[in-house]
């Protein structure tokens, strides 16, 4: 995490973090998933073991949520991916949403993927896409979050349980995460001015 927050720290190694980081993350967000008996035959004789009961569906919010997709699709091969672009207006912090692309979610479990949590308001925007394209039972997981975002999204979606590595201090005037990381998708794509 320390990398992370650490401003020289090339891409390269924002990225292999960030990919370490959600694999944690994730297996934190699934520990108590409800589970089924399965039967299998070894060399040997048969035996039982538990697989995960439901579908899984990860929808990385666009761009800096596609950083935490790798690990989630290495974890879970079979999951169902989906996209919202949403992009924060630099003025008034709300987000717009510019791209949607979502599979089948009624019958699984959705993980929202945004590592920076700040105003809240890119994370309950895809709550409620989500919800209203299906889903019913939501994880958030982000990498940082400021206690308003949390607030907020406790706000608006009670419902939804959120994984985070680190609830920092406050929001800036621009919004930004503080102590954070700077601008999460910058650093993971090199576009830092
Ligand atoms: C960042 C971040 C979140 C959002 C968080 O995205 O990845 O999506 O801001 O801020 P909020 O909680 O106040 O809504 P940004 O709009 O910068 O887009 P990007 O990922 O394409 O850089
Ligand atoms: N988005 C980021 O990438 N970083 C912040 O601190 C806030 C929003």
């Amino acid at each position: 995490m320390l990398s992370l927050r650490d401003e020289t720290t090339p891409p390269e190694q924002f990225r292999h973090v960030t990919k370490r980081l959600t694999t944690l993350l994730m297996l934190e967000a699934t520990a108590d998933f409800p589970t089924r008996e399965e039967w299998v035959t070894t060399p040997l004789e048969e035996t039982r073991g538990r697989v995960l009961a439901d579908a899984l569906v990860a929808v990385p919010i666009l761009r800096a949520g596609l950083g935490m997709l790798d690990a989630v699709v290495e974890l879970f091969p079979t999951v169902r991916v989906g996209y919202l672009g949403l992009e924060r207006d630099e003025a008034t912090f709300e987000p717009s949403e510019y791209y949607a692309k979502l599979p089948r979610l009624e019958d699984a479990l959705t993980f929202v993927l945004d590592p920076m949590l700040a105003t809240g308001g890119s994370a309950n925007a895809a709550l409620k896409s989500v919800k209203e394209a299906g889903a019913s039972s939501v994880r958030m997981v982000s990498i940082v979050a400021a206690p308003e975002g949390v607030a907020a999204l406790e706000r608006e979606h009670p419902d939804v349980h959120i994984v985070t590595a680190s609830v920092d201090r406050e929001l800036n005037q621009s919004a930004y995460i503080i102590p954070g990381l700077g601008d999460f998708g910058d650093r993971l794509f090199g576009t830092d001015p």
